[in-house]
């Protein structure tokens, strides 16, 4: 493995390399997958969408909460598929979650369709990332909610994804009430940007 593949792998884990990185974000990852789940006001019947899902926690965990609703996915490796998958068998049997293989630049889903759309440490990969947004405004349904989770650190490497510019990506992709709240842990620094469709939304 290069240098090189292994700066890629966060982004599209791949092969055996790929599914340790899972059990790395397995651990590292927890609070963040944990604490989004906890935000988000899922009732028993939210039909909402992860995009990003890699092993599939925050799925697992949306799941025991929307107990008579539907979690479906999209994740653009097909090593993290297979993880998830592997993870949520007994959810995607009874129909309740359904994954797939998929971009956040041209989701496969009808305008309208879900309650939330939720993504975790994902969208550092999305170039450009209002594309990505574009397509989360199209298939969430008027006042459905969309939440950002991301590390609030100063390093080159986030610096991009500060809470302000996540929030200002929100407001001119067209999401209203759009606010940042901040993780708990001061040793793991990291915050949720939330918002919603307008009401009156045509698309
Ligand atoms: C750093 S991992 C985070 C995984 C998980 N959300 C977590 O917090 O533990 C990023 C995940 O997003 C996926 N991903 C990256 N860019 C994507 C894109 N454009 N469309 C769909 N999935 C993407 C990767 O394959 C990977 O599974």
């Amino acid at each position: 493995m290069t240098q090189s593949g292994l700066r890629t792998q966060p982004g599209k884990p791949t092969g055996i390399i790929g599914r340790m990185f899972g059990y790395v974000m397995d651990i590292y990852n927890r609070e963040d997958n944990y604490w989004t789940v906890s935000l988000l006001d899922i009732d028993e019947t939210s039909k909402m969408l992860e995009i990003g899902f890699g092993t599939g926690l925050a799925i697992a965990n949306a799941a025991k909460i929307a107990t008579h609703g539907q979690i479906y996915g999209i994740d653009h490796s097909q090593t993290m598929l297979e993880a998830a998958q592997k993870r949520n068998r007994k959810a995607i049997e009874s129909g309740r979650v359904i994954l797939r293989l998929g971009n956040v630049m041209a989701l496969p889903f009808e305008d309208n369709s879900f309650d939330i759309v939720y993504s975790i440490n994902c969208i550092y990969f999305w170039e450009p990332p209002t594309q990505g947004l574009a397509h989360i405004y199209r298939v969430l349904k008027p006042e459905g909610t969309v939440a950002i989770t991301a590390r609030n650190k100063d390093d080159e490497l986030y610096a991009r994804w500060k809470p302000n510019i996540v929030r200002d990506l929100l407001q001119s992709s067209g999401f209203v009430n759009v606010r940042t709240l901040n993780g708990l842990n001061p040793k793991h620094p990291i915050y949720c940007a939330v918002g919603n469709k307008p009401m009156n939304s045509m698309n």
